[in-house]
């Protein structure tokens, strides 16, 4: 039996990112945000949600741009600190040693030491409530050769990125590796009772199939 939480924003995990954005005298300033996601493909975009009250907020409006920067788990105390103090009190970059870049494609910071960026001009803005979604398209992502897999591409194993988890604000490291996707080809064949048709069709054909043939996806094996 499910236990009722409530109307509440938790959703286990959510990401660890470091939004990079230039103040108005210029100053690079970080702050950490949970509340945020990749959002679209074409164009390549991600969200972030702020409260009004963030000197990245102000930031970001005044300068149409921001960057997020994937820490490792190396940096997990500085990135506590980054999500802890006000870059109106404190220069985050100075106080952690972490060295502000400017980017070359937007009018924003990121940090030099961390593993991925992504480097966002601003798209829309959504209020929300006690939050407002800035939308950013991704301009260029930059990452450390060392960071990268045989493929090319960023290596969660190698970038080993902070996780959060929202409901005990705590901080968690990932875990280990399941497999590519799709999988779920191999689980259509193993657990279901398919015709043909249906176990040889790729996984993003299935769903048209079975509406086609609401008998195909009925009896379970096991
Ligand atoms: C793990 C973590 C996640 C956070 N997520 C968000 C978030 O998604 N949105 C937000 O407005 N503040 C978030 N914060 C709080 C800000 O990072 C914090 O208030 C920061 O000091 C704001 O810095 P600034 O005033 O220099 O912009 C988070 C803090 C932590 C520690």
């Amino acid at each position: 039996m499910k236990i009722s939480l409530g109307s509440k924003a938790i959703a286990v995990p959510s990401p660890v990112w470091v939004i990079g954005s230039y103040g108005s005298s210029a100053q690079p300033n970080i702050m950490v945000a949970s509340w945020a996601s990749i959002c679209c493909t074409t164009p390549a975009c991600v969200a972030v949600s702020l409260r009004a009250s963030r000197a990245t907020y102000a930031n970001i409006v005044e300068h149409q741009a921001f960057t997020i920067g994937i820490p490792s788990r190396d940096f997990l105390i500085e990135t506590d600190f980054i999500g802890s103090v006000s870059g109106v009190l404190v220069n985050k970059f100075f106080a952690t040693g972490l060295t502000p870049v400017r980017s070359s494609v937007v009018d924003a910071p990121y940090v030099e030491e961390f593993p991925l960026i992504m480097e966002c001009s601003l798209l829309h803005m959504l209020e929300i409530g006690s939050h407002t979604q800035f939308i950013g398209q991704v301009m260029d992502v930059k990452a450390d050769e060392e960071a990268l897999g045989e493929n090319g591409l960023p290596s969660v194993e190698k970038i080993k990125p902070l996780i959060g988890s929202a409901g005990d604000r705590s901080y968690y490291s990932i875990g280990k590796w399941l497999g590519e996707t799709p999988l779920a080809n191999n689980w259509l064949a193993d657990k279901l009772f398919v015709d043909e048709k249906l176990v040889d069709a790729p996984i993003d054909e299935v769903g048209s199939l079975s509406q086609d043939n609401p008998d195909c996806l009925k009896v379970r094996k096991s």
